[in-house]
């Protein structure tokens, strides 16, 4: 496989690892110790905070800013503007006014699970989990964590229907399954879950 590239005006931190074949464009920036994996691809002006985890074919599109300690697993998608918290109560300063430093508040990351979409200009609040293959709709501001599969839209964000692999809205069959239009691949509701696919 191939070097990463890595654009001239990109600011990557000589301690961050980056994977084979990883395209960073322009003005994106890598903090100190984050991981990325091979094959990903971050647009121009995203942004990878320290110690992040990023697996493999991760595609982080213009100006996705994805907060530390975040965990993105394999295939993961974040949309252009997207932003993964990692603060529920923010503040600059603490109550006598002094400013808050590295060490004075807790970071909590947000985790995407393999395969999983996040649209343009989503949210999602500190410590959530995105569930497998579920696709956030653009715009959505996620407070809860999100099931496999889950389609999720609006403030709060509410699962709407269920995708597929494929990231195709499911359609239910006769007998209460769950069928992608596009693989034909089967799934099985059952408690508010999807599992599969068969
Ligand atoms: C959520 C999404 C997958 C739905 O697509 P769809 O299945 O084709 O849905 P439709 O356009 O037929 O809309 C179905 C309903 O959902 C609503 N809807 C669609 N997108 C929505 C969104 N992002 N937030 C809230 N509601 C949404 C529509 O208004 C419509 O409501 P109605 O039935 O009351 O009229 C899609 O709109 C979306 O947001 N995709 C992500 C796009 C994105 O951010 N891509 C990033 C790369 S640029």
């Amino acid at each position: 496989m191939t070097e990463p590239r890595i654009a001239a005006t990109a600011d990557v931190d000589p301690s961050a690892k980056i994977g084979p074949g990883t395209q960073i464009w322009h003005l994106a920036q890598v903090r100190e110790q984050a991981v990325l994996g091979e094959e990903c691809v971050l647009g121009r002006g995203a942004y990878v905070g320290p110690g992040v985890r990023v697996g493999d074919r991760v595609k982080l599109q213009n100006y996705a800013l994805v907060y530390e300690p975040a965990v993105l697993e394999d295939g993961v998608f974040v949309g252009p503007a997207a932003v993964l918290t990692n603060d529920v109560y923010p503040r600059s300063t603490d109550a006598g006014g002094g400013l808050k430093r590295d060490g004075d508040w807790t970071a909590e990351g947000v985790v995407v699970r393999a395969g999983a979409s996040i649209g343009a200009r989503a949210v999602v609040v500190a410590g959530r989990t995105i569930g497998r293959h579920a696709l956030v709709a653009a715009g959505a501001v996620v407070t809860r964590d999100v099931p496999d599969f889950a389609l999720v839209a609006g403030v709060p964000a509410r699962r709407v229907g269920w995708v597929g692999r494929a990231g195709v809205t499911l359609r239910q069959d006769e007998g209460g399954g769950w069928r992608c239009p596009e693989t034909g691949e089967t799934y099985t509701e059952h408690d508010g879950r999807l599992s599969g696919p068969r």
